[in-house]
């Protein structure tokens, strides 16, 4: 049996239909552009039907994503099935992604069908997909919870019907990994076609056990594992990529399969994913959390001294973490900035790089060393997909224990200068207030999460935050050696990617989301 794994990023369908996630378009692209330097095997771009913003993302995508196959989310609808061919047909490996419910609980109060509606839907709808698409995976929902001897009817007759994937979700995360990885053993040993198809999974994290059943399910011969970036997703989320992939790559020894994921890309997908979402991951988060490979305890960290493998059974390097290392100083020319972004792996144009040397020197007057991991907050900080709407200016404060907090904020729009003063809470609330006053835009903050990017006092500090405006959640980031200022540049972001959106995408969804 073939040892390699495809990996079936879901980051931008069901990752971004989790609450605090959604993108914009340009941010979607963004993303994918990096999935496809991470090397995943087939990129979902969203559920074309679901709204404006989601149609425009696939056909954006399929047009410029040439190194990955290319999906679409459809329900065992015609509209939908159009509607995703409509945005999928640029692209050069384009895959129609259709499902519908196979459990009782489902099938009874959901769709209010039986069992043969069910699998007639199921076929014609798999066929009409075939005719557009040579690719077509079909899903069925809530597999986890269906009755076993269904679910291979179910399975065999789309098999029949074109389907070229069979997937196989649990899409409550319900399944514990011995169950999850029998019945991917019985549906390979009770369909009759399967070898015909790609037999796929997908699972969800809600008792925390995604990732174990999507390895019990390829140790079962499960040949396609459908994952998101830091593990985003409905609920408690889906199995995460960088989990899943780590472990086939740390475990090789006992399962020898292998993906196309170049794991070095992984660290700088997930920091993505947060700065585009504000959507961070805990510190213990598995592979990308900030504590993933740091040794606290005495005899750890003696072990680590003595020899790494004592403590650590993969490297950060092999996943794109690098100590943070001193890398320009003051006098630092262009040339430099830009050989070392290369090296970190970004390819800037003449105009960014431009961006980013001027915002390097300014840093580089207040803080002494700048390190790698600065070099990459400028980035993320200047290099912005949303237009700067409103620009940031200068910023006073006033602040104390004694005294009321005030803020007084310059920001520019277009040729026009604004300033508006306002109290606040703190210094932060106060400056958030007088951005409320001058763009006329009232925003809920409902994240606020502050770090610092490298260590020393003189750090920059990195804000990210959510803000919620007519019930859409926007992220916004912003980084400076000042945290009210790093605040404040945040907040203009977030309002930034709320008028683009308002401007260039209704936002609203047709459908309720799955
Ligand atoms: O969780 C789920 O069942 C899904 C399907 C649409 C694949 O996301
Ligand atoms: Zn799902």
């Amino acid at each position: 049996m073939d040892n390699r794994v495809i990996i079936f990023d879901t980051t931008l369908r069901d990752g971004e239909q989790a609450p605090g996630c959604s993108m914009t378009m340009e941010q979607k692209l963004r993303m994918a552009r990096q999935l496809e330097k991470l090397g995943v095997d087939v990129i979902e771009a969203g559920f074309a039907i679901a709204s404006e913003g989601d149609f425009e993302a696939v056909k954006r995508v399929s047009m410029e994503i040439k190194d990955c196959t290319i999906c679409s989310l459809a329900r065992t609808k015609k509209t939908d099935i159009d509607r995703a061919w409509q945005a999928l047909q640029y692209a050069e490996d384009p895959l129609i992604h259709t499902f519908i419910a196979t459990s009782d609980i489902h099938i009874l109060h959901k769709l209010h069908m039986n069992r043969d509606q069910v699998l007639k839907t199921a076929v014609e709808h798999v066929k009409y997909a075939k005719q557009y698409s040579e690719k077509v995976e079909f899903s069925a929902e809530d597999a986890g919870r269906s009755d076993v001897d269904f679910l291979c009817n179910i399975f065999e007759a789309v098999i029949d019907a074109g389907a070229t994937v069979i997937n196989v979700p649990d899409t409550v995360g319900y399944v514990i990994p011995d169950e999850f990885g029998n019945l991917i053993k019985t549906i390979r040993e009770k369909v009759p076609n399967i070898h015909k198809a790609i037999l796929s999974v997908h699972c969800h994290n809600d008792l925390g056990l995604a990732v174990a059943n999507s390895i019990a399910a390829v140790a079962n011969g499960a040949r396609q594992v459908e994952t998101t970036i830091n593990g985003i997703g409905e609920r408690a989320g889906n199995a995460s990529m960088e989990e899943f992939v780590m472990a086939l790559n740390t475990r090789k020894n006992l399962l020898d399969l292998e993906t196309g994921v170049v794991t070095t890309e992984i660290y700088r997908s997930s920091q993505l994913l947060t700065s585009l979402t504000g959507m961070t991951v805990q510190r213990n988060k598995a592979i990308v959390g900030a504590n993933a490979f740091a040794h606290e305890a005495g005899i750890h960290q003696d072990g680590m001294l003595k020899n790494k493998q004592t403590y650590e059974i993969m490297t950060p390097e092999s996943v794109g973490i690098h100590k943070s290392a001193l890398v320009l100083g003051k006098h630092s020319g262009r040339h430099a900035l830009g050989e070392r972004y290369k090296e970190l792996g970004y390819e800037l144009s003449k105009d960014d790089l431009e961006v980013a040397y001027k915002s390097f020197i300014r840093l580089a007057d207040k803080k002494k060393d700048i390190y790698d991991a600065d070099l990459i907050a400028i980035i993320q900080d200047e290099i912005s997909e949303i237009p700067e709407i409103y620009e940031f200016e200068s910023l006073q404060v006033v602040s104390g224990t004694e005294i009321t907090p005030t803020a007084t904020i310059k920001l520019k729009r277009g040729d026009q200068s604004l300033m508006d003063s306002s109290i606040g809470d703190g210094p932060v609330d106060a400056a958030c207030r007088a951005i409320d006053r001058i763009t006329g835009i009232q925003c809920k903050l409902i994240n606020y999460s502050i770090h610092a990017v490298t260590k020393g006092k003189d750090a920059l500090g990195e804000v990210l935050i959510q803000v919620e405006y007519n019930d859409r959640s926007y992220a916004g980031r912003g980084a400076s050696t000042d945290i009210i200022e790093a605040s404040a540049k945040a907040y203009i972001n977030a309002i930034n990617r709320v008028v683009h959106t308002s401007e260039s995408d209704s936002g609203d969804d047709t459908i309720d989301q799955i």
